[in-house]
């Protein structure tokens, strides 16, 4: 994907929660995006020699004593510069302008309003429009050489730019679709003022990921490990495509699998697409080394451990495999890469595709500049399934972090039936693709039931859905009564061993997706 870097837009870090957003937007738009952090020298933006800069917001003050900075050098590059919030109070530090706290802080909804022509309003035919603002700070005075171009309802410098040197700052938000016009805006940044070509479409993103793992892999061979997830098998889809029989997939069946998972990802991937696919039952292994452990962590630990010796056993067998192909996608790499982000370790999220690097491959990683969408739709002209794209997440470690306490095959298989008939009724219902993750929990309690004038005494089963955006927070979904009524109806009646069913009202934060 080198020949679209100087067709591109280069997006400058400074810890907004916005920043993969914008980068979408303006792939949206048709132009490659890529994410740096604010470190970034003037020498390694030549390097990158992109069309264009974007300066992102962020939760600092250009006031405070840790601000994050730029390389002033940056502003001598003559590349043109868009400063969204926190980026527009930096062009203003820079240019000598004033950056003050703001009387009024304003989050959400405002009203804007146009003062004088530019390149960045173009095709805008409403003067005043609504949009999304979220700052403390705000420009007190103007920085030198540049023109107020729009006023807020509670910032008069709400927009400012230096036509000649093609620089603007915007105090909010153009890539959130509460800001109307902020599409526009985008585009003319882009395409009016950086003169990018539209070149970042599904079928030059296939032609040049396929020629580019040609040249790569030659006449080696490959392998993979398949999930049966979106990322791995778009991955394998695209191997297939430019190296054919010269990739192996290995799919190893944990026995933790859903209902039917290892029939399907044969039929789609050995059947269908007709690749190499070796399903490698390593179901005793994991149970045994799952017995009477209870431990959350210790669980994932354990499997996580066994995937990778199953995976390496079965490698092994095989002769001259040069590579590794992985389905690490954009947002992986750049919250790897940013400095500035603090995060939690709240559970140690073992992927099971994510390998450890001394298997002694080269790895191949075709899907690391695209987010999640961008391989949805790729997925999608190479002929994946539906119900292989739009799947919701599935935890590495399986339906293991899904039993409560020691893990069987008694229990895994009670929880597949029971996660089977939740997901065949939101499907039937329209619901599926409505919701982010729905998943079914097993409880190792028992609760007391009457069926038929008799009584039963059977376990207790957990329904979960939610709706994210990023699965850092989550909403629960309000399914319709009724049908939550009738999926409840259909577990007690058709799987036995279970004996009531529960709805799990709880968000996250204070709750996790998983219960496990
Ligand atoms: P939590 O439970 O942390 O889940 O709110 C957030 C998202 O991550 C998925 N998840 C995992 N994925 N290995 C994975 O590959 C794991 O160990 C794991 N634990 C949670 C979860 O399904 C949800 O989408």
């Amino acid at each position: 994907m080198s020949d679209n870097l100087s067709n591109s837009i280069l997006i400058i870090d400074f810890g907004s929660q916005y920043t993969q957003l914008i980068a979408r937007r303006i792939r949206e738009c048709g132009v490659y995006s890529i994410v740096k952090p604010n470190n970034l020298k003037a020498k390694d933006v030549i390097k990158i020699n992109p069309k264009g800069i974007v300066l992102t917001g962020g939760p600092e003050s250009v006031r405070s004593k840790n601000k994050l900075t730029i390389d002033n050098k940056i502003f001598d590059l003559s590349i043109p510069i868009l400063g969204i919030c926190y980026g527009m109070q930096l062009i203003g530090d820079c240019f000598k302008g004033k950056v003050d706290s703001a009387k009024k802080k304003e989050f959400g909804n405002s009203q804007f309003l146009i003062k004088k022509n530019s390149k960045i309003f173009k095709n805008i035919r409403t003067k005043k429009f609504s949009v999304w603002m979220s700052h403390g700070d705000k420009i007190k005075s103007l920085p030198t050489n540049f023109n107020i171009i729009g006023e807020s309802t509670n910032s008069s410098i709400c927009a400012i730019s230096n036509e000649k040197k093609n620089i603007y700052g915007l105090q909010f938000h153009p890539e959130v679709t509460h800001t109307n016009n902020g599409k526009v805006i985008i585009n003319n940044f882009i395409i009016e003022i950086c003169k990018c070509k539209k070149s970042w479409t599904t079928t030059n993103i296939i032609k040049d990921l396929t020629k580019k793992l040609k040249s790569q892999i030659k006449k080696e061979k490959v392998i993979l490990a398949l999930s049966g997830g979106v990322d791995s098998s778009v991955v394998a889809a695209l191997l297939n495509k430019a190296i054919g029989k010269q990739l192996t997939c290995i799919f190893i069946n944990t026995g933790l699998l859903r209902k039917n998972e290892v029939q399907e990802v044969q039929d789609n991937f050995s059947k269908k697409l007709g690749i190499n696919l070796i399903t490698v039952n390593s179901k005793k292994i994991f149970f045994q080394n799952l017995r009477n452990i209870s431990d959350p962590e210790r669980k994932r630990k354990i499997i996580g451990k066994t995937f990778i010796q199953e995976f390496e056993k079965q490698s092994k067998k095989m002769k001259n495999i040069k590579f590794l192909a992985q389905g690490t996608i954009y947002p992986d790499v750049i919250e790897s890469s940013a400095k500035n982000k603090k995060s939690d370790v709240i559970k140690s999220h073992h992927n099971v595709g994510g390998l450890p690097k001394n298997l002694k491959f080269l790895l191949v990683e075709p899907i690391r500049k695209l987010f999640k969408d961008e391989v949805r739709k790729i997925g999608k002209v190479l002929g994946l399934s539906t119900n292989i794209l739009n799947r919701h997440p599935f935890p590495g470690p399986g339906l293991a972090v899904r039993i409560l306490g020691s893990v069987t095959e008694e229990k895994v298989k009670i929880l597949q039936e029971v996660d089977n008939i939740f997901i065949e009724e939101l499907k039937i219902n329209k619901i599926y693709n409505k919701v982010s993750q729905a998943l079914a929990v097993f409880l190792p309690i028992k609760t007391v039931g009457v069926m038929g004038d008799k009584r039963r005494y059977d376990y207790v089963v957990a329904l979960r859905s939610v709706n994210t955006i990023d699965f850092m927070t989550a909403s629960v979904s309000t399914i319709n009564y009724n049908l939550l009524n009738k999926i409840s109806t259909r577990i007690v009646n058709e799987v036995s061993g279970v004996a009531r069913v529960v709805y799990d009202i709880t968000s996250k934060p204070p709750g996790t997706i998983e219960w496990e």
